[in-house]
């Protein structure tokens, strides 16, 4: 089965070393035919919407945000697809902001049911991958455990790949076997 796989990359540069990490990736997962679609979150229009926690999503009968910007269109293409990949650069211990603000508004795509303490969720059996590059290799453990929670709360399978040590952007060329580690991880997915 041909696997519909979203990349979020909330790197705010183009080719920096985040945007290397995806092109790696996804060279890897076209050698199994994988169907790839790449947003760079940080173009969006109006990307400073962050979830407003209004709730009115939970009264939609959708899988849908109320909040009408680029990132509602985003969110479907989230809950259509296999595998969903957030790549960041690590920006003081945690994803960039113009990564978060998506995570946030993922709000509008669990239905509660706080009667009896479950929920639905298009997002239950997908898999998720982090990708994430980082100056110096410092703190990268606990945005993969947050990630790893995220997607364990939602039960959703969990693949990562950590970079440290990868400098400024463009940086990451020099390092050695990280290329090939991230072209098997898009492979194998
Ligand atoms: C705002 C900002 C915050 C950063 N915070 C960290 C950090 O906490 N730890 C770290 O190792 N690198 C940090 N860095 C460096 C980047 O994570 C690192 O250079 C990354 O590989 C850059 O990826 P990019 O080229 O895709 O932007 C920071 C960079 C910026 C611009």
């Amino acid at each position: 089965m041909v696997k519909n796989i979203l990349i979020l990359n909330g790197s705010p540069k183009k080719n920096g070393n985040t945007s290397t990490l995806v092109e790696w990736f996804v060279q890897g997962a076209s050698l199994n035919g994988g169907k790839v679609e790449i947003i760079r979150t940080a173009l969006l229009k109006s990307k400073s919407n962050g979830c407003i926690s209004c709730r009115r999503c939970q009264k939609l009968k959708e899988y849908e945000c109320v909040i009408n910007d680029d990132v509602k269109e985003v969110l479907k293409k989230m809950a259509k697809a296999d595998v969903i990949v957030f790549a960041t650069p690590l920006y003081f211990y945690g994803p960039s902001t113009q990564l978060k603000l998506i995570i946030d508004r993922m709000f509008s795509l669990y239905k509660w049911d706080n009667s009896t303490d479950t929920f639905e969720s298009p997002m239950r059996g997908k898999t998720m991958v982090l990708l994430l590059s980082a100056y110096e290799n410092i703190g990268l453990d606990i945005v993969k455990k947050s990630f790893a929670l995220i997607a364990g709360y939602s039960e959703m399978k969990f693949k990562s790949l950590l970079v440290p040590d990868a400098g400024e952007s463009g940086e990451i060329l020099k390092l050695k076997g990280i290329r090939e580690k991230a072209i098997a991880l898009g492979k194998k997915i």
